[in-house]
């Protein structure tokens, strides 16, 4: 648990740093469509430039000349840019088949997407938000499923992008040779904190990653106040709730919220207590708060007591 925010690395002129062993391939085709731009753009602007000269209008009775058939050009510009056109088709043909085809015994995680987090559950139950963990030098799997809109999963430095959608299952998948950490973004608008929508992620050496898999997530040493306000930030709750001032965002303003008198929707009201925060967190559309709209996602089953204790304190501490 922690809230560094991990940077894409950018190693050369256009692109990220190369980090899974796909991306080389993505690279190649790439390059390859950009030096065809070159060249074609060169061709294309020095010609343009020389035949202007060369053909300009030199005196008062100069006459154009009649443009000739010539079918040694015609073959030219046609069979020219055909057989570019099938080296790129099969440098990305290959990348795309390397892609594709997910290796037997990849190491699978669930992923879920939900306004505007990300959940990676691993194999032995161990589940986090906004940040992946995988192990270096093996295939990895991601299982994704997206529990409202159309979200899409993009690692820039491992080449990988995939929609993430509500009803169904998509996968990716990548192997990362080397440990190290990068970022991962949301690349489909989602909604008011889709720019938020952000996780860290980090391939660790096989053994550091069994021993992360089986290690606690270190939120038993902090103080509740300062656990529940890590785990805000986490959750971006931020995004929809201010802590600062009384403005509404996207939800309330939770500043002051202990002991405020809240009014919903269906006319009632209390004053908030700790059974009403733990009820808006674990479902939020029980009691909806006058003027808000029922846009948050549900906690229910994804925290443990602990964490929602610490929420609780942290926003009792509000003043
Ligand atoms: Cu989720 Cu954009």
């Amino acid at each position: 648990m922690n809230n560094e925010n991990y940077e894409i690395i950018v190693d050369s002129f256009w692109l990220p740093k190369a980090a899974s062993t796909v991306a080389p391939h993505v690279d190649q085709g790439w390059t390859l469509a950009l030096w065809v731009s070159y060249v074609f753009f060169a061709i294309v602007v020095v010609g343009m430039a020389v035949l202007v000269w060369k053909y300009r209008r030199k005196s008062a009775n100069d006459r154009t000349s009649n443009a000739e058939h010539s079918t040694a050009l015609e073959i030219g510009w046609s069979v020219g840019p055909l057989v570019i056109l099938i080296w790129c088709f099969l440098v990305g043909f290959r990348g795309y088949i390397e892609a594709s085809i997910i290796p037997e015994g990849a190491y699978e995680i669930s992923v879920t997407a939900s306004k505007w987090r990300w959940n990676f559950a691993y194999p032995n139950g161990k589940s986090e938000v906004n940040e992946l963990k995988i192990p270096a030098g093996r295939p990895v799997k991601l299982i994704m499923s997206s529990s409202d809109v159309v979200h899409s999963l993009f690692i820039p430095e491992y080449r990988v992008k995939q929609d993430v959608v509500p009803g169904q299952y998509t996968t990716v998948w990548f192997e990362v040779p080397e440990p190290g950490k990068t970022r991962l973004l949301c690349t489909e608008f989602c909604g008011t904190a889709h720019s938020d929508m952000l996780a860290n992620v980090e391939a660790l050496a096989e053994e550091d990653f069994e021993a992360w898999l089986e290690a606690g997530d270190g939120g038993d040493d902090l103080p509740p106040e300062e656990l529940g306000e890590k785990l805000f930030a986490k959750f971006t709750c931020n995004a929809c709730h201010s802590t600062t001032d009384n403005l509404a965002r996207v939800g309330p303003s939770v500043k002051g919220i202990f002991g405020r008198t809240s009014e919903f929707t269906d006319g009632s009201s209390l004053t908030v207590d700790e059974n009403y925060l733990r009820e808006s967190i674990e479902n939020p559309g029980a009691k909806l708060v006058k003027g808000f709209g029922n846009l948050m996602p549900a906690f229910k089953g994804q925290l443990k007591d602990r964490d929602l204790d610490a929420l609780i304190a942290y926003l009792k501490s509000l003043d």
